[in-house]
């Protein structure tokens, strides 16, 4: 049994084996409808129990699918339908109870300790859905999506994120280190990304590298990467959050300082840190982008079950 919760926790063999499963997994689904299950159901019988605290649509969607198209089933539950930690009943207890009841247990939270406290009482692997700190699930599916895009192995390109230093960068920067790409990050000096991390990915041989002009971080990149400047979990002053990012926005004449053959990511839902006929553009890969979702889940399913190839 293993967890998927931070993506520095887990090898660069783990990593590349779930890319690799997830490749050859999408390739043999051509011809299948959706709710088809993969051949030798390798999830049979298996119940994957998702629990949101915050809104989603593809993480819910994906999970959903992909633990179905391995032979197993789903349950969705939204936490404040439950007693969690009210009315007498610790999360400890529910923790108990998921582990009975659940094979996997995947967790969308506002919490990061919470999924830590989850991970010590569970018998079943967690998956992280997205916390304050991480979307390891979010960052990993990008890389298939850029290794897909470009056929070619995302060490030998230039990635760059143009935004804010949310969950989903921390969790490009640990994939960064742990696959040896070249990070370029485009963010305002004051929400540069935690020095901790920073320090985490120098001593580690990571390659990330961070400006404070958008324009010297986008020059020639092969991939350009953005999200919105208010995340799901950000207390602060939003208006003056969204002001200090008014200057990265990934306008046309921005992202024209990227190659020509430049593709543009986005993870969704959007805000305004992008312009509408960029991010309907050609360059544009955020639907495939979003439907790799799935089959990079499938992938991560099958590695914290053990089922890997
Ligand atoms: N990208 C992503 O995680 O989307 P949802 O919030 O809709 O799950
Ligand atoms: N950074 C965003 C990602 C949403 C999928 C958020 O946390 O809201």
């Amino acid at each position: 049994m293993k967890h998927f919760v931070n993506l520095k926790d887990i090898s660069s063999k783990d990593l590349r084996k779930i890319l690799t499963d997830a490749k050859i997994r999408k390739s043999r689904r051509k011809k299948m409808s959706t709710l088809e299950v993969d051949k030798g159901s390798p999830l049979k019988n298996k119940l994957l129990i998702q629990m949101f605290e915050k809104p989603s649509l593809r993480t819910r969607l994906s999970f959903h699918l992909a633990i179905k198209q391995l032979g197993g089933a789903t349950l969705t539950l939204r936490s404040n339908e439950l007693h969690l930690g009210e009315g007498g009943e610790t999360w400890e207890d529910t923790a108990k109870i998921l582990s009975t009841y659940g094979d996997a247990f995947m967790l969308r939270t506002d919490n990061e300790e919470k999924i830590e406290n989850f991970k010590k009482i569970l018998k079943i692997p967690i998956i992280n859905g997205l916390s304050p700190n991480s979307h390891p699930s979010q960052a990993l599916s990008d890389i298939f999506t850029i290794e897909e895009i470009k056929d070619k192995s995302i060490s030998k390109l230039k990635i760059v994120w143009i935004g804010d230093s949310n969950n989903v960068l921390n969790s490009l920067i640990a994939v960064s280190v742990k696959l040896n790409f070249n990070l370029y990050i485009g963010c305002p000096k004051k929400f540069y990304p935690s020095k901790n991390l920073l320090d985490w990915a120098k001593k580690n041989g990571g390659k990330v590298y961070v400006f404070s002009d958008p324009k010297k971080a986008i020059l020639n990149a092969d991939v350009v990467i953005s999200d919105k400047v208010i995340s799901l979990n950000d207390k602060g002053n939003k208006k003056k959050k969204i002001n200090y990012f008014k200057s990265f926005r990934i306008t046309e004449k921005l992202i024209n300082y990227a190659k020509d053959d430049c593709i543009f990511l986005h993870c969704l839902p959007r805000g305004s840190e992008v312009e509408e006929k960029v991010f309907l553009s050609e360059k544009s890969k955020v639907w495939q982008q979003a439907l790799n979702r799935l089959h990079v889940q499938k992938s991560i399913l099958l590695y914290c079950f053990g089922k890997l190839r």
